[in-house]
């Protein structure tokens, strides 16, 4: 059965461009990012991993660990990763895990028949300290994924996960966020010293709460 949110993240043992990895055991205290590709030595998968591979420390800040897969053996992982260092003018520095035997692509149904009977399609998996999916997009292979994007939904999963607020349409770190509708008022008074705006009974916002 697919994946949903809030689902147990399957862990798995896969070799990848830097050893075997345990999942679970790989991420740790931490949050995870797993992100399917459908083939190697294509053109945008080749954007997408040097655009992750760029963003090194932002995903290090968020104590985030970040590694792809398609089901190409780990010889053409570590050939393309060559070509990805010399055309997007990055250092490779997250694993790519091989799944040639397509365990972890059926563990977390990356592949779709009617899009393509064999490879992956690009979907994207974020999972939680606690081993929980927090998080799933699927895209087309046609279409490259916004990494800055995913950064902005770990902000608002890291940031809700402690806080008891709700990020709107558009949010980035920093800005104001909206009051979950749970709270009452008087609760709301409680756990939001810098005050909160009524626009609505439904609506109401306040300051980022950690910032
Ligand atoms: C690509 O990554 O460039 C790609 C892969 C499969 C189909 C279309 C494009």
């Amino acid at each position: 059965m697919a994946l949903r949110l809030a689902d147990d993240a399957p862990n798995f043992t896969a070799d990848t461009t830097e050893g075997e990895i345990n999942w679970h055991e790989w991420i740790g205290d931490g949050w995870g990012v797993l992100f399917s590709h459908p083939a190697d030595y294509t053109p945008v998968c080749t954007t997408e991993l040097g655009q992750a591979a760029k963003l090194k420390d932002e995903f290090a800040k968020r104590n985030v660990k970040v590694a792809a897969v398609s089901v190409d053996p780990i010889e053409d992982h570590k050939g393309w990763s060559k070509d990805i260092e010399e055309t997007q003018g990055c250092t490779m520095n997250f694993p790519i895990i091989a799944d040639p035997d397509r365990k972890v692509a059926e563990l977390y149904d990356m592949i779709h028949p009617n899009a393509d009977a064999t490879a992956t399609v690009r979907s994207v998996f974020i999972v939680g300290p606690d081993k929980k999916i927090k998080l799933i997009i699927t895209y087309p292979a046609s279409c490259g994924r916004n990494f800055v994007e995913l950064l902005r939904v770990i902000d608002s999963l890291q940031l809700t996960a402690v806080h008891k607020v709700a990020t709107p349409v558009n949010w980035k770190d920093g800005e104001d966020c909206i009051v979950v509708p749970t709270l009452s008022d008087e609760e709301a008074t409680g756990l939001f010293p810098k005050g909160f705006t009524k626009i609505k009974p439904y609506l109401r916002t306040t300051p980022q709460p950690n910032k």
